[in-house]
C-alpha cells in the first residue's frame, strides 16, 4: 500500500492545500488527494493510508449519481493527458482532471441540523446566518427543513459567514437564486441517500463556477472533508455528535496534552488504523463498493 502525504510532478508548481495538492494545465486542473488529515484546523503530521483515494472516489461517485453539470473530465489516470515523466501509479485512484472554471467567490454551505457555528449562534440570536429558527431546537437537532448559508473565505484563511442578501452583492441576484436553489436539492437528494446508509450529512459546502456561461459544480461534493459525516445510529441530539471519520483523531489528540496553538503530535498506529477503517466504510456505504 502506498501512502502519498505529498505529491511532486516534475516541471510542475503545485499548491496545496490542507489536503490536496493542486496542479494548473492551463484550462484544466490535477485535483490530487493526498492521505493528509487535519483536525482541530491543523494539518497532522501522520498521513491516513487511502484517505485520499476515498476523498476522490467519494467524490466521483456523487458527480456522477447526481448528473449535475460538473467540472470532472476524468479519474481514471490512464485517460488524463500528462506530460510523459509523470509517475501515474503517485496518481491512481486520488486524482482528478477537471476542467479549471471561473470560482464563484461564495461557499455555498447547506446545513440541515444545527452543528458548528451554526449551533454556536443559535444560542445566541435564535438564528443560523441571520435566518430565524423555532425556539427550543437542541445541539445536534435536524433543522425543519435544510437550510443555504453562505460563507466567503476570509484572509485568515477561516470561513466567515454571510448573509443571503451579502452574497447577492458578490454573485448578483440571479446567479445567488441559482446556486441557493442547486445547492439546496443536491443536498437533499445527497443526505438522503446517504441516511439509507446509515450516515447522517449534517451539512456540507459546495463551490460552484463558470465554464463558459454554463455554471458548474466543482471542487468536491458531499465528502467526509467538505461534510459533517455522522454515523445514524449514533444520532442523539442534546449533545454533539461523534463524527464518522475523524473521531478517534479528535478524541485522541484530545487525551493527549496538546495545546492546539503549536504543531500536533504524531497519530499512534491505533488511531491511523482505525481512522483508516472508517474511511473505508464511509466508501463502502456510499458507493456500495469496496475501495480497489
Ligand atoms: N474546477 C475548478 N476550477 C477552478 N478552481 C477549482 C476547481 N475545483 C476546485 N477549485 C479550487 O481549487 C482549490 C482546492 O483547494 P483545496 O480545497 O484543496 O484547498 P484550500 O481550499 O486552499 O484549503 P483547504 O485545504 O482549507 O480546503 C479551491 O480553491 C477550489 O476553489
Ligand atoms: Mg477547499
Amino acid at each position: 500500500m502506498r501512502v502519498i502525504s505529498e505529491t511532486v510532478i516534475p516541471g510542475l508548481p503545485v499548491r496545496r492545500g490542507k489536503v490536496r495538492d493542486i496542479y494548473d494545465l492551463g484550462d484544466k486542473l490535477l485535483l490530487v488527494s493526498t492521505d493528509r488529515i487535519s483536525a482541530f484546523d491543523w494539518v497532522l503530521p501522520t498521513p491516513i493510508p487511502d484517505k485520499g483515494r476515498v476523498l476522490t472516489q467519494i467524490a466521483a461517485f456523487w458527480f456522477d449519481l447526481l448528473g449535475e453539470p460538473n467540472h470532472v473530465i476524468t479519474t481514471d489516470v490512464n485517460q488524463m493527458d500528462l506530460p510523459d515523466e509523470v509517475d501515474r501509479s503517485l496518481l491512481a485512484g486520488r486524482t482528478t482532471l477537471c476542467r479549471k472554471a471561473q470560482v464563484v467567490p461564495v461557499e455555498c454551505v447547506v446545513r440541515g441540523y444545527l452543528a458548528g457555528s451554526g449551533w454556536a449562534e443559535y444560542q445566541r440570536s435564535g438564528t443560523v446566518c441571520g435566518i430565524p429558527l423555532p425556539a427550543g431546537l437542541q445541539e445536534s437537532a435536524q433543522l425543519p427543513e435544510p437550510i443555504f448559508t453562505p460563507a466567503t473565505k476570509a484572509a485568515t484563511g477561516h470561513d466567515e459567514n454571510i448573509s443571503f442578501e451579502r452574497m447577492v452583492e458578490i454573485a448578483g441576484r440571479s446567479v445567488a437564486e441559482e446556486l441557493r436553489r442547486r445547492s439546496l436539492e443536491i443536498f437533499r437528494r445527497g443526505a438522503e441517500y446517504a441516511l439509507q446508509r446509515g450516515i447522517i450529512i449534517a451539512d456540507t459546502k459546495f463551490e460552484f463556477g463558470w465554464a463558459g456561461d454554463e455554471l458548474i459544480l466543482i471542487d468536491e461534493v458531499l465528502t467526509p472533508d467538505s461534510s459533517r459525516f455522522w454515523p445514524a445510529d449514533q444520532y442523539q441530539p442534546g449533545r454533539s455528535q461523534p463524527s464518522f471519520d475523524k473521531q478517534y483523531v479528535r478524541d485522541w489528540l484530545s487525551s493527549t496534552s496538546w495545546d492546539k496553538n503549536s504543531p500536533p503530535p504524531p497519530l499512534p498506529d491505533d488511531v491511523v488504523q482505525k481512522t483508516r477503517e472508517k474511511y473505508l466504510e464511509a466508501y463502502q456505504r456510499i458507493t456500495g463498493r469496496q475501495l480497489t
